[in-house]
């Protein structure tokens, strides 16, 4: 039986460079890698070698034959993004003539004149620094200082990810092993426009490559979100996970029930870990502050709400595939698939087998008889009008109004609205990037404007200036998205080392 790509896949590509036969799709040159919510195995060319499995920092990729039962789902999402046969796939790419040999990605050695090493530093240690210094550690002249505002390394791989997700958090060790490097240094509790200025960073390497991330939430701009009882969930998840800057918070789960706004991928893990087990999560790495207070939690239901449909909702099919099928108990009510008769054509969309696979999923858990205990409900079609506030100044509900879904797929008030109690309100409705100081800012992207990595002022690069992650390209993708990212920076400053245009120090 294949080998099969799993939930934890965070589509860093490396299986796509180890397979010898080409089967693991989409590969970082095809179109749709960008949009891709995990890469697939083809069946009906994996020779079931094994070296993906080795390949693969997050333990993503199993033998067919090998599936526990709550991946099982996961042998047909693969296979069907091949169709049938060769001659009916679901990618866009022309699989047909596509090359039987993988991909390969060795670096051409750096041309540079002179003996003198290149000294780079990268401000930030998150996924897309270590792929960054991964990158430029290929070449044997260069030196990497990073320079990590907090006490411990790797960004959101550590104060991110959640808790019960040990396979995802398991790219951690890769990350361990980069920074083993004798040609990387990693400075931490050093926040550069605190302790440190971009000048002096100029005075001390060649290039800077800024990896800080997008460390705030979007705000929800609607009265009451600035009650008690109403906060994001970048706080929560930091609560959860340890992070300095919100370990110290307090939350009340007091209340039965808990609405998130917004149903990405952190909105899941938020509702999961609400409603989890706190035994379960006794030994993963949750603060021990956060597992006391679950385990005096009166929540018994935490309900995500999306604006706009099911078909396009923002959790990825494997992470809804690792809800249903996992120990969480989530619940649809049946009417919020039947209000929308347009579902039947998403399934039937062609080239959107993922939409058609999370309506599919969606309508089985509807159909389930509900299950006693914490549940997780999720809702579609409501936009947050307003947080409602007790007497007491706290959050007691939230008023969301019902869309419709216009043939575009986009959200079309009614003019009603609905009412729901709540002890807590959580927005998860993004993560924003922060300016920093000597670098200019897109306001309205939250990001540093740039070519492909190169700092732009106006439309010109800023010599020796170079951007990566999430505080490049916005707050999307998986930590494996940061990996092409930092290749493509790298390549910049390559390019830009080698034509002679930094100032080397
Ligand atoms: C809650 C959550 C859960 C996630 N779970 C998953 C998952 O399960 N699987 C998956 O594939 N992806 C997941 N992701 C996405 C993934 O975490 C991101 O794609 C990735 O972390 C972005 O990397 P980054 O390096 O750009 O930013 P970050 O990871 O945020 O790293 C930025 C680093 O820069 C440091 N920094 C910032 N400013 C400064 C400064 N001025 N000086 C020095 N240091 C500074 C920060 O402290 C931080 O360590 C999750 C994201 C979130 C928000
Ligand atoms: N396990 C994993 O792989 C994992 C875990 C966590 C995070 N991540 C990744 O990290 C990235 C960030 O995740 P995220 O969940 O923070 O963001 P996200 O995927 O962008 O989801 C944001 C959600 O907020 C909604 N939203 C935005 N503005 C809103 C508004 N004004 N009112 C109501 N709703 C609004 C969006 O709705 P619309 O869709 O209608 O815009 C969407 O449902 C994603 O790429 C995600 O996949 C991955
Ligand atoms: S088992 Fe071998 S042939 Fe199959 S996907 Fe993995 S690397 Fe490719
Ligand atoms: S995490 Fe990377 S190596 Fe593992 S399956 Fe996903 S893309 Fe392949």
């Amino acid at each position: 039986m294949p080998h099969v790509v799993t939930q934890a896949c965070c589509g860093d590509a490396s299986c796509v460079y180890a397979c010898p036969v080409n089967c693991i799709h989409p590969t970082p040159d095809e179109p749709d890698f960008g949009t891709a919510e995990m890469l697939y195995i083809d069946p009906s060319t994996c020779v079931d070698c094994g070296a993906c499995v080795s390949a693969c920092p997050v333990g993503a990729i199993k033998p067919g034959h090998r599936l526990p039962d709550d991946q099982q789902r996961f042998l047909d999402i693969n296979a069907g993004q091949y169709g049938d046969s060769v001659g009916d796939v679901r990618f866009p790419v022309d699989q047909k003539f596509r090359l039987p040999m993988a991909p390969m990605g060795h670096p051409e050695p750096l041309r540079l004149s002179g003996n003198k090493p290149v000294s780079v530093a990268i401000v930030g240690s998150g996924p897309s620094a270590m792929y960054a210094a991964d990158e430029l550690l290929r070449y044997p002249r260069v030196e990497v200082t990073m320079y990590e505002r907090l006490s411990t390394p790797f960004g959101l791989a550590r104060f991110g990810v959640a808790p019960d997700h040990l396979e995802t958090r398991s790219v951690i060790r890769l990350y361990d092993t980069v920074a083993r490097d004798p040609r990387l240094t990693i400075l931490v509790n050093t926040e550069v426009g605190r302790d440190l200025t971009l000048d002096e960073l100029d005075a001390r390497h060649d290039a800077v490559i800024w990896a800080g991330g997008a460390p705030t939430d979007r705000r929800l701009d609607i009265p009451g979100v600035d009650a008690p009882g109403c906060a994001s969930a970048t706080s929560f998840v930091g609560w959860y996970n340890g992070h300095p800057d919100f370990a110290d918070l307090d939350f009340d789960l007091s209340g039965e029930r808990v609405v998130i706004v917004g149903n990405g991928n952190v909105a899941l893990d938020v509702a999961r870990i609400l409603t989890a087990d706190p035994d379960s999560l006794a030994s993963t790495t949750i603060s021990r502050r956060a597992l006391a207070k679950l385990r005096e939690s009166q929540v018994t239901e935490v309900l995500v709400v999306g604006r706009r449909g099911p078909d396009v909702a923002a959790f990825t099919l494997p992470e809804l595939v690792g809800l249903a099928d996992g120990h969480a108990n989530v619940a649809v009510d049946p009417l919020e698939l039947s209000a929308m008769p347009n579902l039947a054509a998403a399934q039937g969309r062609p080239g959107d087998h993922v939409a058609a696979e999370k309506v599919a999923l969606l309508r089985e858990i509807a159909e389930r008889a509900p299950r006693p205990g914490k549940v997780i409900r999720l809702a579609f079609r409501r936009s947050p009008e307003e947080i409602l506030v007790g007497a007491d100044g706290s959050v007691n509900g939230i008023r969301f109004g019902i869309n419709e879904i216009d043939a575009a797929g986009s959200a079309v008030a009614t003019g009603t609205s609905v009412d729901v109690e709540a002890g807590l309100v959580l927005t998860s409705i993004g993560y924003r990037g922060v300016a920093v100081p000597g670098l200019p800012f897109d306001d309205t992207r939250g990001v540093i404007p740039n070519d492909r990595g190169r700092v732009l002022d106006g439309s010109t690069p800023i010599r020796g200036r170079y951007v990566t992650g999430w505080i490049k390209r916005g707050p999307s993708g998986f930590i494996g998205t940061n990996k092409t990212d930092s290749t493509e920076t790298v390549g910049m400053l390559r390019e830009d080392l080698e034509a002679g245009a930094l100032a080397r120090v």
